[in-house]
């Protein structure tokens, strides 16, 4: 058993994620172990280098069984004081790190400010416990293209890992402009003019093309955008991760996966201004992402599929999730001509409420909609979707919107408790299309509202009003029966108590 297992073995955990505890000892305990032979037999290979290096710079090598390598990043000449940029250095580590076909980058505690690293094939990037890499804030530390602004980023590679219990911080509050309490206007790096608005600023951590990654045991702090984003990868493992965004700052989403399969993200602790976990098919298809065991708030949506769906999402589950306070909770956007099969809910309790409507949502536990992207797009369509064991809390009801060319087909509402209650008082009586279609519109509030929606089928549904502050709510179920075909109610119960 030796350090690569930590990498390779990242499929065959994803079948027996119960095994991790035990990983994770064995790991720490080899990496404890490895750094202290290291420590006594360090030696320089100064002369065999490919690049440029200081004078004070020793590599250490080790006689792991499976010939990994640490390379540890005050070696290479890091300073650490979070002001004097350690990014050559610490990407002198990898760089020396991956020539030796890979190995243990480890960054030891206290601050290392950064502009991007880019992570390799074989490499693990250990942030240790009590260490942060800290992103720069300036432009000029970072690519000319916006769309490779990451603070650490993996490209082409394989078997890459970042691990350590330590902290990545991308700086955000640096980005914010105007702080508000409805929410910050941010800066935008637009200069070059190839990206406009809040598209224009780095993202945290990022694997593009990518296989076997494997994220965990890691902090991810203040994205200026972003947190972390998974593009065009395959087999991505993602477990004991906390993600903290600022909670008034726009874009700061979660994970946000495109194009990628077989995703594992497991107990996560996710706290966000925007998305917190939202998938994607701006690229290629997405198929097989499991979501289990997350703790999630945002001011946007908790879950989310879309709106980039120019291909194929399906195979998609998510369970044993906690949602709390969030603007919106299980959302599918179909925008483009991609089709959303086979997605499962279950076993879900969520808080939804209101928030400054310059946020998209309006408090829906479950909303799903489909809405082209501009005239010209033939839209795809959404199958075969089940929610079961969902327990919510809301100010608002659930949304179904199809459209006449894209009926929503196969819903399965399974053992779903609402209750309906105000805790905030921000105006209701909205429904909220956005990005797209008809924006904000007025329209009185319902329990479950529908429009061109086909087979639903609705099992063990209770549905509970609170409350006398009911100015804003409207029917217990509302639909023009002309858009709904086939829809199934089998004890399906509406309640009001004060
Ligand atoms: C990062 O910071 C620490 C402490 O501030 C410093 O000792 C080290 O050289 C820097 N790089 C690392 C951890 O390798
Ligand atoms: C990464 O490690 C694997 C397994 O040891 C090896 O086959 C592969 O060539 C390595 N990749 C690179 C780019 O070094
Ligand atoms: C950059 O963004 C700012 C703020 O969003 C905007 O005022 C400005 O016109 C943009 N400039 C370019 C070149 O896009
Ligand atoms: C995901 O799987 C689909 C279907 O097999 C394939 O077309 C696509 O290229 C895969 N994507 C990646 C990033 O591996
Ligand atoms: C999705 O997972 C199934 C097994 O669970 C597997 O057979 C299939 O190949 C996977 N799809 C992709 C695109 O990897
Ligand atoms: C969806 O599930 C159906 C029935 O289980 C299966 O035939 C189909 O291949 C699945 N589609 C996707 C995209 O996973
Ligand atoms: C839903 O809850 C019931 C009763 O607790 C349980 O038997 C069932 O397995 C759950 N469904 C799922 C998909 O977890
Ligand atoms: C709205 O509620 C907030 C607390 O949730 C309170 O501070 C504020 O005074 C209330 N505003 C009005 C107009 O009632
Ligand atoms: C009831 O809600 C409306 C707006 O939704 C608000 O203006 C009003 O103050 C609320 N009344 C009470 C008693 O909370």
């Amino acid at each position: 058993m030796g350090l690569k297992l930590g990498l390779s073995s990242v499929v065959s955990r994803m079948g027996s994620l119960d095994g991790r505890k035990s990983c994770k000892l064995v790991f720490r305990l080899l990496i404890t172990l490895f750094v202290g032979i290291l420590m006594k037999n360090s030696f320089s290979l100064a002369a065999s280098l490919p690049f440029e290096i200081r004078p004070s710079f020793q590599a250490l090598k080790a006689e792991f069984e499976d010939g990994r390598f640490v390379c540890r990043v005050s070696d290479f000449g890091a300073t650490g004081n979070g002001e004097v940029y350690d990014t050559s250095a610490i990407q002198s580590s990898i760089d020396y790190c991956a020539n030796q076909g890979g190995g243990v980058v480890y960054v030891s505690p206290g601050e290392n400010l950064t502009g991007t690293l880019y992570l390799k094939s074989n490499i693990t990037l250990w942030v240790d416990k009590g260490a942060t890499i800290v992103g720069s804030a300036r432009q000029e530390d970072f690519l000319a293209h916006w769309t490779r602004w990451y603070t650490i980023l993996a490209e082409d590679a394989e078997n890459v890992e970042l691990t350590g219990g330590g902290i990545v911080t991308g700086q955000g509050l640096k980005f914010v402009v105007e702080f508000k309490e409805e929410k910050n206007i941010m800066v935008s790096w637009n200069v070059t003019g190839d990206c406009v608005g809040d598209e224009c600023r780095p993202r945290l951590v990022g694997f593009i093309n990518c296989k076997n990654v494997h994220i965990w045991n890691v902090f991810l702090r203040e994205p200026a955008y972003w947190c972390l984003h998974i593009v065009k990868s395959n087999i991505i493992s993602i477990h004991d991760v906390s993600m903290h965004g600022d909670f008034n700052s726009p874009n700061t989403d979660g994970i946000d996966i495109d194009s990628s399969n077989n995703t594992v993200i497991k107990d996560c602790h996710i706290d966000t201004g925007d998305d917190a976990i939202c998938s994607k098919s701006e690229l290629g298809p997405l198929y097989n992402l499991t979501v289990t065991n997350c703790w999630i708030r945002t001011k946007s949506c908790a879950v989310k599929l879309g709106s980039m769906t120019n291909f194929n999402l399906g195979n998609l589950h998510f369970e044993q999730l906690v949602i709390v306070d969030s603007h919106r909770g299980l959302g599918i956007q179909l925008r483009d001509s991609g089709n959303i099969n086979n997605v499962t809910y279950a076993n879900i309790q969520m808080s939804t409420r209101y928030y400054h409507p310059s946020w998209w949502g309006l408090a829906e536990p479950i909303y799903v909609s489909a809405c082209p992207r501009t005239p010209d797009t033939v839209l795809g369509s959404v199958n075969n979707v089940h929610y079961m064991n969902i327990t919510t809390t809301s100010e608002n009801g659930i949304f179904l919107s199809g459209l006449e060319e894209s009926f929503l087909k196969g819903l399965h509402f399974r053992n779903v408790k609402m209750t309906l209650a105000r805790s905030t008082n921000f105006t209701g009586g909205y429904h909220d299309y956005r990005p797209g279609c008809q924006g904000l519109v007025t329209h009185r509030m319902s329990g479950l509202f529908m429009e061109y929606v086909k087979d639903i089928w609705m099992q063990e549904v209770f549905v509970q009003w609170k409350g006398s502050n009911v100015s804003d709510w409207g029917l217990p179920i509302d639909f023009t029966p002309s858009t709904v075909g086939n829809m199934h109610l089998m004890n399906y119960e509406n309640t009001y108590t004060v």
